[in-house]
């Protein structure tokens, strides 16, 4: 019975490191199974032999098991990133002010039941077959900055988070030259569902105008929800998305438009800039470009910005 007890132990350290480590990275919510629910709510007792929380349950940056795939009851919130501004889940009531948290907590419960929903969805049958998760967004819901992309690659589609592949690569540096990490703003896709590629089991394929159009909702809402001060637009598929606009993301960039009485910067996709990288003169001028957008959106929200950020891709001068 000892044993028992201590491997349990050893499992939920194990468990609370890994959620630590997925908290850390970004990742705010788990899908998991109504079994493994109710296996959590039970105590530890030397009669069980299983632990409470089956550490073979994958994270939402794992594959989900094809049975609890897109299941309607998959979402808990993990012991979670913590807005900015506000307190840890607290253990107790607070004894003042109850009613202060109202709001936070509302948004919060919003956000996971949207989260439930888009989980769930099935309205593009072509991509619910080829989906391995439904990436819903991730960051800090309380952001004054949010980043918007086209739609789920394979990485993302694997790990069920947006911007985790090349390109992804190239938007968490910028996120951090701006001095924001990923914790502290939100990221998110016009899409939520990888665009399949039937023909060919690799490459990307942009979404359709009725894909986009049934999946916007879902992207609208969180918006509305998350309230923040600048969004970014990544590339011209976005910046359609977002304004129905086909003017091309050239002409566009680099110009605050308005967006639901929010300041929307158009830039380019972070793609784009990968692309661009095997020929350097070419890339540092779209760097350069790209940057001088996140300046502007730096300048936006006030944060502060040091000689060195103001110089990042500029031509050196000899
Ligand atoms: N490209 C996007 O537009 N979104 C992602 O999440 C990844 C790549």
């Amino acid at each position: 019975m000892d044993r028992k007890k201590n491997i349990y132990h050893q499992l939920l350290n194990s468990t609370t490191q890994h959620l630590e480590d997925l908290k850390s990275r970004g990742i705010a919510y788990l899908p998991i199974s109504t079994h493994s629910l109710k296996n959590l709510s039970r105590t530890p007792s030397g009669s069980q032999s299983q632990p409470a929380f089956s550490l073979s349950e994958k994270s939402s940056r794992g594959h989900t098991p094809a049975s609890e795939k897109n299941a309607t009851s998959p979402v808990v919130a993990a012991p979670a990133i913590r807005p900015r501004h506000a307190p840890d889940f607290p253990a107790k009531q607070p004894e003042q002010n109850q009613t202060a948290d109202l709001p936070e907590k509302t948004r919060d419960e919003k956000i996971a039941a949207l989260r439930v929903k888009a989980l769930s969805c099935r309205k593009c049958p072509n991509l619910v077959r080829a989906r391995k998760n439904v990436v819903f967004g991730v960051g800090d819901i309380h952001a004054d900055l949010m980043f918007i992309g086209e739609a789920p690659g394979a990485d993302e589609d694997r790990m069920g988070e947006p911007f985790v592949g090349k390109a992804g690569q190239i938007l968490t540096k910028i996120i951090g030259a701006m001095g924001f990490s990923r914790q502290t703003v939100y990221i998110a896709n016009v899409l939520k569902c990888r665009p399949d590629t039937p023909d060919k089991p690799y490459g990307n394929r942009k979404p359709t105008q009725e894909e986009m159009h049934t999946c916007l909702p879902y992207l609208n809402a969180q918006i509305d929800l998350i309230q923040p001060k600048v969004v970014v637009a990544l590339g011209a598929t976005a910046l359609q998305g977002l304004l129905g606009t086909t003017s091309g993301i050239s002409r566009l960039r680099g110009k605050f438009q308005d967006f639901k009485s929010i300041s929307l910067m158009p830039t380019f996709h972070p793609s784009y800039v990968l692309r661009a990288e095997s020929n350097p003169t070419e890339a540092a001028v779209i760097k350069r470009q790209v940057w001088e957008d996140m300046l502007q959106v730096m300048e936006h929200l006030n944060c502060p910005i040091s000689a060195k950020q103001r110089g990042y891709f500029l031509p050196k001068n000899n």
